[in-house]
């Protein structure tokens, strides 16, 4: 006659049953991340056509899906189209960089944070041009208001810690945000022009971290220029560039660009404290190229040593940012130059005429030119940032 199983058994089945499920859950988790990675592509590059400079739109803050839900919301990402589409039109670039805060995710479920993400890439996808985005501090953005602001089809899923809860119950929950992983597999699962990469898995959560060489009309193997992307943070951590971040460009950059002898531009989202260094003050006065000075900087929380990094690499010629929309200059910094972008979108705080930096790369002799593009169609602030 079988007895009853004692508590001691009762508990090692279920210190076993939570163990099990601790390993489904992994292994859930594994799949997912390989399901998450992008096909692979084939190695193309954006690459320059004969005879002509290679031209880039620098779009910056555009900040779709601010505030869906009331009516002036939308019509802003009217306006922010109909900037990028004169833009377009007027410029006819060859490449487009989506400068980070694409979107305001703050308090927007995936489905219609990638909603949003397609109506701002649309005006570059829909002209067939390639492009490249890299985040910003509000493109993955934590939950902060109560639910009651949200219409029902509105309200993001709750998410718990499931291995948890099941074995110690009390655990906190919390909404659901729109993780940068999520956005970039819809950027890249979409049949666009695009070129962006979720970086090396070792530096996620940081993910828009990767580099994309522009060849030469002749050789497509023959790098005239490297572009870098780095993920600057915000969000759902900080407003940084770690040293995990540095590592990885200190390495790829000694792999694929050892003696500097290909120039190098850098793009990611919010200024680090050296344009705090640089930034004019009163007005805007030579060297110092821009329009618009009329806030301070917002930098990153720290520097962890990527400024120490660049400056010492002759080959890097100017890094641009977005994030402060009330600043348009580019000022000298040691041997290279930190520009701003133009605030482009209708989206995001402040109300300066909207724009977008342009830059003009040309081979032989190579040289790096900007200026900024206004709605109005009205140019200004040229410079040349490889003097
Ligand atoms: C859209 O743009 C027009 C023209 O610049 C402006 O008058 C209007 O206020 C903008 N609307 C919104 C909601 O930003
Ligand atoms: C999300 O999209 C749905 C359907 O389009 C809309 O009703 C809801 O208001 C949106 N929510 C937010 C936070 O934008
Ligand atoms: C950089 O290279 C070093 C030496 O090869 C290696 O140990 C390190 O893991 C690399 N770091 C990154 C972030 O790739």
């Amino acid at each position: 006659m079988a007895s009853s199983p004692s508590r001691v058994t009762i508990i090692s089945a279920l210190a076993r049953f939570c163990l099990f499920f601790l390993f489904l859950i992994l292994t859930v988790g594994l799949i997912h991340q390989v399901l998450a990675r992008p096909k692979s592509r084939s190695k193309t590059y954006p690459q320059m056509r004969a005879g002509a400079p290679f031209k880039i739109a620098i779009f910056a803050d555009l900040h779709y899906g601010e505030n869906g839900w009331t009516d002036w919301g939308p019509r802003q990402d009217v306006n922010s189209t109909r900037v990028m589409s004169t833009v377009l039109d007027a410029e006819t670039p060859d490449f487009v960089i989506y400068l980070g805060d694409v979107i305001t995710a703050n308090n927007m479920p995936i489905a219609n944070a990638s909603l949003y993400w397609d109506q701002a890439i649309s005006p570059t996808t829909s002209r067939g041009i390639p492009f490249a985005s890299v985040f910003g501090n509000h493109d993955d953005a934590p939950f902060e208001w109560p639910t009651e602001w949200f219409s029902a089809p509105g309200i993001p899923q709750l998410v718990c810690p499931a291995a948890k809860s099941t074995c110690s119950g009390e655990e906190a929950c919390s909404f659901r945000g729109t993780p940068r992983l999520e956005l970039m597999k819809h950027e890249l699962d979409q049949n666009v022009p695009s070129f962006s990469q979720n970086g090396p898995t070792e530096l996620w959560p940081s993910v828009s971290n990767y580099v994309l060489p522009v060849s030469s009309s002749a050789s497509p193997k023959t790098p005239v220029v490297y572009l870098y992307f780095l993920d600057s943070g915000g969000g759902s951590y900080p407003e940084i560039i770690s040293s995990a971040q540095v590592d990885w460009f200190q390495n790829k950059s000694a792999e694929i660009n050892p003696d500097s002898r290909v120039p190098e531009l850098i793009f990611w989202h919010i200024p680090s404290q050296a344009y705090k260094n640089v930034a004019p003050r009163f007005g805007i006065h030579q060297p110092c190229v821009g329009l618009i000075n009329k806030e301070s900087v917002a930098p990153q929380e720290a520097e962890t040593g990527i400024m120490n990094l660049l400056v010492k690499r002759p080959s890097v010629k100017a890094i641009f940012v977005g994030h402060n929309h009330g600043l348009d200059w580019c000022c000298p910094y040691e041997k290279l130059w930190l520009c701003f972008a133009r605030h482009t979108g209708y989206g995001g705080y402040g109300s300066w005429a909207r724009g977008a930096r342009i830059v003009e790369i040309t081979q032989q002799p190579f040289s790096v030119k900007s200026w900024i593009r206004m709605e109005d169609n009205v140019v200004h602030s040229r410079v040349d940032l490889s003097s």
